[in-house]
């Protein structure tokens, strides 16, 4: 589970709005504090495999925001959203998500859910970035993805940085169905997908 070190160690929420401030975005404080470690936890807690994988996607997406040169706070932006970017699936039954093997499609509509509650549950913290980026990450580039099969630059950049990394750490990460693959197969794949699904410059950017 996230510690108290490890969240500070990895975010921070001053950066979220210092210098350019955008409208209609809280100045993080202890409230909006303990909002965010709320989503974190429960998170941790429900869904134990996806700790690590969102740590991990939290920080190559600050990477990536920075090489296409956001500024720092919308790099802390995207970095926020990426680590709680799966939150919605405290709402998806165990059992669908660690099923070793294919999903039916009742199963799949049920983990593609969790994109529109997590977004629900991420719009307490009144950040509308935060929120679009949480809603969209699995958006893709052709218009195939979901909720809302938006296509191209239609897909806020975030959400577009969030896919590219999301994608990444899945193809790298074990699955109880596949072979892992190593970081160079998985970045072949990606750049086979760039493009097509994935946005090209984010994953010049992730390559680089
Ligand atoms: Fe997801």
């Amino acid at each position: 589970m996230a510690g108290t070190d490890d969240m500070e160690a990895l975010y921070s929420p001053d950066a979220i709005q210092s210098g350019t401030t955008s409208p209609g975005v809280p100045r993080p404080g202890l409230a909006w504090d303990a909002r965010l470690r709320g989503l974190v936890t429960a998170l941790a807690t429900r869904v134990p495999g996806t700790a690590g994988h969102c740590r991990r996607v939290a920080a190559q997406s600050r990477l990536v925001a920075g090489r296409l040169g956001l500024d720092p706070p919308a790099v802390a932006r995207v970095e926020c959203a990426a680590r709680i970017h799966d939150v919605g699936k405290i709402i998806v039954s165990p059992k669908i998500l660690d099923k070793p093997g294919p999903l039916t499609s009742a199963e799949y509509a049920e983990i593609q859910r969790h994109v529109v509650f997590g977004a629900r549950l991420v719009a307490s913290l009144e950040v509308p970035e935060i929120t679009a980026i949480v809603r969209h990450h699995h958006e893709r580039l052709a218009g195939s993805g979901y909720p809302d099969g938006l296509r191209g630059t239609e897909i806020p950049l975030g959400a577009r940085i969030v896919a590219v990394v999301d994608s990444y750490d899945a193809l790298a990460s074990p699955r109880p169905y596949r072979e892992v693959l190593t970081p160079p197969e998985a970045l072949e794949v990606l750049q086979e997908e760039a493009g097509h699904t994935l946005d090209p410059e984010v994953v010049a950017a992730f390559a680089a």
